[in-house]
């Protein structure tokens, strides 16, 4: 979920829209704002896209003073009367949050029992036990902190008080929050993005600071009272890196991008002469771990597993990946000096924050690799590499995996080097030979377009096989097309298929099957020609020196440890086209978003 509140001398109700159009990559199962006029508050929610609320907003009179929501729903399905923002029985507090409460169910057995609440959500909870404390007698300011003293889980949270128009009542506790500051203006996002508009000057909300965001000042205090001074930073964004320009969608565009921003990685990791430029920390805490374990969810998992053959092979480093939301249950047996790496695009998802929170009270080193510098996991490891990929908005995560890959790749060369290995190869050289590959396929556009509606554009399931790292890329073009095409996808090493899924193959069904690496080409095939006879339609993804006739798409030649970065790319592509094809929303898939902040 997102959100956003505006305090200042313009129009909230479009500021808050339009805030929410930028924040929707957060989710969009339905949405919603509160804005204070002199004749009282006013909520408008409905289910489904910003779009749909904007039209509902059919009010004239000009307002100073809203919140608003974007929600990605957890307690509650998507409709109307779970949408946000949520208001107390009398109408006098209205509240939007995004987290989860997992204590309220217990909150409202004992001290809502006489309360009739309107919706399934733990957010209304919330705003009927700050209404209760303030019947109590409490201020409203006491009120909130009380409340939030008791909550236990995710929030960032933005209320408004029928009683004291002038003041957003903020608070914050693991869920993302930020303060813009401006002139006689002050507002509230979980995202810098939101309020650029606005503002580039923001300030960090820390967990359990409640803030009073009035007009001209902005009051942060810790849930016991004592008052926080910090200042503002340089939300360095360029709005117009988050515009479509030119293409019907995001995703397309991130696609292009890709080349662009693995050059712009090697520029920001390699210094003139060749050498690798990483923060001696970060070089030195590399080599006094005995072991690297990845943390990730989703796609950057995906990279995580590409990641670790890099830190292996070419930096000699035991490295294990691992599913953030597993982690805490299945806990390995740690090795003497871990180090843990986190790779997150957002920065923020809830699963990975959980495990980081979890090993640095044991006490563990951590590095984030993120495309949000001023993320969470960022904030809170002990270092960062940044991907600089610049904002991806589209749902599906194109460019910022390509460019996990490629800074998991100077961070094992500057490793292996730190540790004076020699390298019969040059990753980084290798890696700008990539780019122009990269570059090469994304010209060649319409062969993707036509292997989509040939294979893809009516079929129930499709299959993607690869061996050694071609089985991460199958993953990852698995994953891709189920989560923009809605086609059940699954990627499987091609030796395992046999086990028992070759079971699911039938007359026409598509297998796409990565053939990159040499060691392994025979063998993967093999394995094609085992789906082939028994009536799977194959599209062969090869590489130059390794092609054979047939092969659908034959990628430049690339060192086999880079190959993952070039042929995910036709994945990408044919998941797009795809998409397309079916009349999907490329950009915003049904039921997920972007940045998940939950658990
Ligand atoms: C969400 C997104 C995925 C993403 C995953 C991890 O589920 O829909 O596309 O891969 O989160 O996100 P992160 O920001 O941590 O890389």
């Amino acid at each position: 979920c997102g959100i956003v509140g505006y305090i200042g001398n313009e129009d909230a109700k479009e500021i808050l829209l339009n805030g929410l159009e930028k924040l929707e990559y957060r989710g969009y199962d339905s949405a919603g704002i509160a804005v204070r006029t002199e004749d009282g508050m006013h909520v408008f929610k409905e289910k489904g896209r910003i779009a749909t609320l904007r039209d509902a907003v059919d009010m004239d009179v000009e307002t100073t003073v809203g919140i608003g929501h974007t929600r990605w729903a957890t307690h509650g399905v998507p409709s109307q009367l779970n949408a946000h923002p949520h208001q107390s029985s009398t109408e006098r507090f209205t509240l939007v949050h995004n987290g989860v409460i997992e204590n309220y169910q217990q909150m409202k057995r004992e001290y809502l029992q006489d309360v009739q609440l309107q919706s399934d959500t733990d957010t209304e909870v919330i705003v009927q036990f700050i209404e209760q404390l303030s019947k109590d007698g409490l201020t409203t300011e006491a009120a909130v902190s009380k409340a939030l003293s008791m909550m236990k889980g995710s929030y960032a949270i933005a209320l408004l008080d029928k009683e004291e128009p002038e003041t957003i009542f903020v608070g914050k506790n693991k869920s993302p929050l930020l303060i813009g500051v401006g002139d006689g203006v002050n507002v509230i996002a979980s995202d810098a993005m939101a309020m650029l508009n606005v503002t580039d000057q923001f300030v960090e909300i820390m967990d359990e600071e409640l803030v009073l965001v009035k007009r001209d000042s902005i009051e942060i205090k810790t849930l016991s009272g004592e008052v926080q001074s910090r200042k503002p930073y340089t939300a360095e964004l360029d709005a117009s890196d988050i515009e479509k320009g030119t293409y019907d969608h995001f995703m397309l565009k991130e696609i292009d991008e890709q080349p662009i921003v693995i050059r712009n990685i090697i520029q920001k990791y390699q210094h003139e002469d060749g050498s690798t430029r990483l923060d001696a920390d970060i070089r030195a805490a590399m080599q006094q771990a005995d072991r690297i374990y990845v943390i990730a969810a989703g796609t950057s998992y995906h990279a995580g597993l590409v990641g670790k053959q890099l830190l292996e092979q070419v930096a000699n480093k035991p490295t294990e990946v691992h599913i953030a939301s597993e982690f805490l249950y299945n806990m390995p047996l740690l090795s003497q000096n871990p180090l843990f790496v986190f790779i997150s695009q957002s920065g923020e998802t809830a699963d990975s924050r959980g495990v980081l929170v979890d090993v640095k009270k044991k006490g563990h080193r951590t590095l984030t690799i993120t495309n949000v510098p001023g993320s969470t996991l960022s904030r809170e490891a002990d270092f960062t590499l940044h991907t600089f990929a610049g904002p991806e908005i589209a749902v599906a995560s194109t460019k910022a995996y390509t460019a996990q890959m490629a800074v998991l790749t100077l961070l094992a060369v500057d490793t292996a080097y730190a540790a004076g290995r020699t390298l019969d190869f040059d990753p980084i050289q290798e890696l700008g030979i990539a780019a122009n590959a990269m570059e090469a396929l994304c010209n060649q556009k319409d062969e993707f377009e036509k292997i989509a509606r040939d294979y893809l554009s009516v079929t129930r399931n499709a299959f993607f096989i690869g061996r050694a790292s071609d089985y991460y890329v199958a993953l990852e073009g698995a994953l891709k097309l189920k989560e923009i095409s809605y086609i059940q996808a699954e990627g499987f090493a091609g030796g395992e298929l046999k086990h028992g899924t070759i079971a699911l193959i039938e007359d026409g069904t598509p297998v796409i099957a990565l053939a990159t690496n040499e060691h392994v080409n025979l063998s993967i095939r093999g394995n094609v020609q085992e789906v082939v006879s028994r009536g799977a339609a194959a599209v062969i993804i090869s590489m130059e020196g390794l092609d054979q006739e047939g092969d659908a798409v034959v990628l430049p030649r690339v060192h086999e440890s880079i190959a993952p970065l070039v042929s995910v790319i036709p994945t990408q592509l044919i998941a797009y086209y795809a998409a397309l094809h079916r009349g999907c929303d490329v950009d915003k898939p049904r039921n997920l978003a972007k940045s998940v902040t939950v658990e």
